[in-house]
């Protein structure tokens, strides 16, 4: 395993805020929600960070690992995206806002449900990081703005690497653990069936209510915000890297990965975007 970085590998003032070109993105109210929400998802990893040292308490290696860089590194995320979001859309009250989506979150926030063993929730943990990574890319394609793609490919190399130290855990206590593929495989789609999940839904809910006193923002909104979305989505969201990570912890021999991804890779781009190409 290799040494714990104590220092993070990039920081806010790497990112030229000063360059932001606002005419190209500010018209969009679509991207205002995308990022303030992603903002306030980030800026909650405390919370989970808590939990889940709680949890691999006993394991100094990841109990380190996680206060001292996963956690630090998910944080800047938040920051870095709050101050892309309060450049672009100065008026917009941020620190408002996110109080009302800890408010709504905190009680359903489920993250101290874990496991139910170590292995597995290494494997949940790679599903997360999935989930990050290609959104991440997905952004860093799609953004009409480009220091907000800046921005993206260095949160993007942060959440691949969270990834990739999941998956070595993940597969330290599988020696130990040998769960059944099979098993592996109900705890991923379970997690990835959750994908759609309420902290995204009430972090644009929060942002919408904040910036339009007065007016709900229903889940219906929300499906209209996604639906205005899909078309970028289709053609920017990584599909293949997507269905390669999630199967990684799977194990499942070469040739039948190879015959499974294609199909894997079309069932992702159904579910996630409804539609081919
Ligand atoms: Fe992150
Ligand atoms: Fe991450």
């Amino acid at each position: 395993m290799a040494p714990v970085a104590h220092h993070l590998r990039w920081s806010l003032v790497d990112i030229p805020y000063d360059h932001i070109e606002p005419g190209r993105i500010a018209g969009s109210q679509d991207w205002f929600y995308l990022l303030a929400g992603a903002s306030f998802v980030e800026t909650l990893s405390d919370l989970y960070t808590r939990n889940l040292r709680e949890y691999y308490r006993q394991n100094a290696t990841v109990s380190a690992w996680l206060g001292e860089e996963w956690e630090l590194e998910e944080l800047q995320h938040g920051r870095a995206l709050r101050e892309y979001v309060l450049r672009v859309w100065p008026e917009f009250r941020w620190d408002e806002a996110y109080a009302r989506f800890v408010e709504a979150y905190a009680p359903l926030c489920r993250c101290d449900l874990l496991g139910p063993t170590p292995a597995l929730e290494m494997a949940s943990r790679c599903v997360v990081e999935t989930g990050t990574s290609s959104f991440y890319t997905m952004i860093q394609h799609a953004s009409p703005e480009p220091v907000l793609s800046q921005l993206a490919a260095r949160i993007r190399s942060d959440e691949v690497h969270h990834y990739k130290y999941f998956l070595r855990f993940f597969r330290e206590y599988q020696k130990k653990e040998r769960v059944s593929r099979w098993k592996v495989l109900r705890e991923l789609w379970r997690r990835v069936s959750e994908a759609d999940q309420e902290d995204s839904y009430l972090a644009v809910k929060c942002a919408y209510e904040t910036s339009n006193p007065g007016q709900e923002f229903g889940s219906g909104d929300f499906s209209h915000l996604r639906k205005r979305m899909s078309g970028w989505v289709r053609k920017h969201y990584p599909f293949e890297m997507a269905v390669k990570m999630l199967l990684k912890p799977v194990a499942l021999p070469p040739l039948l990965n190879r015959l499974m991804l294609p199909l894997l890779t079309r069932g992702a781009r159904l579910v996630v975007a409804g539609g081919q190409d």
